[in-house]
């Protein structure tokens, strides 16, 4: 058994990242107003142990800063405009703490795919256990999917709550061969593949196996149309707009929805 979680044909990939400077409350806002009712993101913690929404190890592509994410502190964090770089409109948007955004996911009524992202060197029993209690305590299961490429997290995320009250997600980008154990081994609720080196009968097998298949990065819908009829239940796209629109024209862009 699995939470009753609706799985919505399109995810925002670190929030709306085409339209606003990915992973920040600004991006998750461009995807309500979108119409995307749920997002992925990357949550990691910093130096002072504080978790933040961020993908990279360091700050240098993301922010007017320089420094590795595991060597800052909160208030170093928040000294950094994560929006300049993306557009002069989004100057001086900062850092998001787990725990804003989890305020504004409620507030906004959405769901999240958050990712429990552990870069290299990064300690994935001391993420899960900071980022868990608040994240179950936040958000109805309904609403959440946690994913991570790490099974140590995923295996201790389990220890949290058993699989009616906890989806968890196994990421990976070409399909291992123990796929089916690394799913078994945490009860997985979804199985999240890289889309362009997916094969059909993989596809075919996850969803035959009783797991919801996510594809994640495809942007261009026309790309993306023949693997629909592979029964993935999600696209995580940075383009949700150029899918939306792809989809209205083309009935049978994705058979069945
Ligand atoms: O969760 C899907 C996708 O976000 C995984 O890759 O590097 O974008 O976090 P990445
Ligand atoms: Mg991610």
């Amino acid at each position: 058994m699995h939470p009753a979680i609706a799985l919505p044909t399109l995810i925002a990939h670190r929030g709306y990242s085409a339209a606003a400077p990915e992973n920040t409350l600004a991006a998750v806002r461009a995807a309500h107003q979108a119409g995307v009712d749920w997002v992925e993101l990357d949550v990691q913690l910093l130096g002072d142990g504080t978790p933040v929404i961020w993908h990279d190890a360091d700050v240098a592509r993301c922010s007017n800063g320089r420094g590795r994410l595991r060597r800052m502190s909160w208030p170093q964090a928040q000294a950094l405009d994560v929006g300049h770089w993306f557009g002069k409109a989004f100057a001086g948007e900062k850092m998001a703490s787990l725990e804003a955004m989890l305020a504004l996911l409620n507030e906004l009524g959405m769901g999240v795919n958050l990712e429990l992202k552990v870069n290299r060197g990064h300690d994935p029993i001391a993420l899960v256990d900071r980022v868990l209690p608040s994240v179950l305590d936040a958000l109805p299961a309904e609403r959440l999917v946690l994913s991570s490429f790490d099974q140590t997290a995923l295996r201790h995320s389990r220890t949290f709550a058993p699989a009616d009250k906890l989806a968890l997600g196994v990421l990976v980008n070409r399909l291992p061969k123990e796929w089916r154990t690394l799913c078994a081994d945490v009860d997985a609720f979804s199985l999240h593949a890289h889309w362009s080196r997916l094969k059909r009968a993989q596809a075919e097998a996850i969803t035959q196996a009783g797991y919801a298949l996510l594809c994640y990065t495809p942007n261009d819908p026309h790309a993306f149309h023949p693997l629909w009829d592979w029964g993935p239940a999600s696209a995580i796209t940075d383009e949700p707009e150029a899918f939306q629109r792809y989809l209205s024209a083309s009935v049978s862009a994705a058979p069945g929805r």
